[in-house]
């Protein structure tokens, strides 16, 4: 269990954060869908003649007010998943294939449109909340410019609400906090801004990009915490990336696990744990920490990503199941059971 992030503030007073949604939480099953990724491919140029495709046909979808956990290994493509999603693929990335978010294919529209869609329906948080935040401009200047530019609040009533927002992420002397510059913050106080100007305009959906990675234990649970509450508080979705399993174990109602650009197994938290299919996710659940035993062991999966096949699994290179056939036919995404899809030829539905 994590540790309880203290007497936050109710969030149902403050009308920046009341819920879009009607009605509470319900059921991820009977709601609404509000993204659907389909057939999502972003790749680079490279000096050869060939692309560098980083992310290789991922589906997925959530819904209204769920929390999709997306897990996979560093440099499988999670970043860039959730940059396609921003509009914001650096460089030359070309991204292609279906991102229909609120009953709108987000490929399609124009970069003014995106920007409108960025910051009121779609917020995302980082890693490193440094490289979100502007260092010249106050932590309440910045929220209020939010709030300012997508809700057509003056100056003044910015500030006002930006105040309400520090409080309301547990920030402890909130008017002191939002004069200070983002450097003055501590880690755990910066990612608590972020968190705090991300939700200024009530998104639908927050993508929160491994935003506890940099943080120490105690401050991660807290963030964690932090994020549960204002999700139930608001009723907003969120796609929550890390590369630690555990991580998303009590925050997911889904999860999708990753590997090399590609989903390879999707379906609710309870089933990934009670009943894991593919041999990557199985061996992700191994490298655990079992808590009834006295001793740690700590399992590993052989190889690293760097090691993939060309053609066919891209984890045959890496798993002790692979066969001849493995190494030639790429496993298809197949529903195996309900809601529980997984993409490796030794699983048949
Ligand atoms: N600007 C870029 N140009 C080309 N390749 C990139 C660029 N940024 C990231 N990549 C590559 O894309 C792959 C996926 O990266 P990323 O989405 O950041 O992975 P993750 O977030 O899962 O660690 C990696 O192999 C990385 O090297
Ligand atoms: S398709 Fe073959 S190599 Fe790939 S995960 Fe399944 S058993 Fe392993
Ligand atoms: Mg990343």
């Amino acid at each position: 269990m994590l540790p309880a992030s203290g007497n936050l503030p109710s969030l149902a007073n403050i009308p920046s954060l009341q819920s879009a949604n009607t009605g509470g939480t319900v059921a991820a099953a009977t709601k609404k869908t509000l993204l659907m990724v389909k057939d999502l491919y972003v790749s680079f140029p490279t000096k050869g003649a060939e692309k560098a495709t980083v992310v290789n046909g991922l589906s997925y979808e959530i819904s209204e007010g769920e929390t999709l956990g997306v897990v996979g290994e560093s440099g499988c493509g999670k970043t860039m998943t959730s940059l396609s999603l921003m509009g914001l693929v650096p460089g030359r990335g070309e991204v292609t294939g279906e991102i229909n978010f609120n009953g709108r294919n987000l490929l399609e529209q124009t970069e003014k449109q995106w920007r409108e869609v960025r910051g009121r329906d779609l917020a995302m948080i980082f890693q490193e909340p440094m490289s979100a935040m502007n260092p010249v401009m106050t932590v309440g200047q910045q929220i209020a410019e939010v709030l300012q530019v997508h809700e057509g609040l003056s100056k003044r009533s910015g500030v006002d609400r930006a105040v309400e927002l520090l409080t309301a992420v547990g920030i402890p002397s909130p008017l002191r906090r939002a004069r200070d510059y983002p450097h003055q913050l501590s880690g755990g106080m910066r990612q608590r801004a972020m968190i705090a100007m991300a939700l200024a305009c009530r998104p639908k959906l927050l993508v929160a990009d491994e935003p506890t990675t940099a943080l120490d234990v105690t401050i991660q649970a807290q963030i964690l915490d932090l994020i549960l509450e204002l999700q139930e508080d608001t009723g907003m979705a969120v796609q929550f990336i890390t590369h630690n399993l555990a991580v998303v174990s009590e925050l997911a109602h889904r999860i999708l696990v990753m590997y090399a650009g590609r989903g390879v197994e999707y379906a609710t938290s309870e089933q990934i744990f009670d009943n894991p299919l593919h041999p990557y996710t199985r061996g992700l659940i191994e490298t655990l920490p079992d808590p009834d035993k006295k001793v740690e062991r700590l399992h590993v999966i052989q190889g690293s990503l760097r090691v993939q096949s060309r053609q066919g699994c891209r984890f045959a290179p890496r798993c002790t199941l692979a066969t001849d056939e493995c190494r030639v036919i790429e496993p298809p995404m197949l529903e195996v059971e309900p809601n529980h899809y997984v993409a490796c030829l030794k699983v048949a539905p």
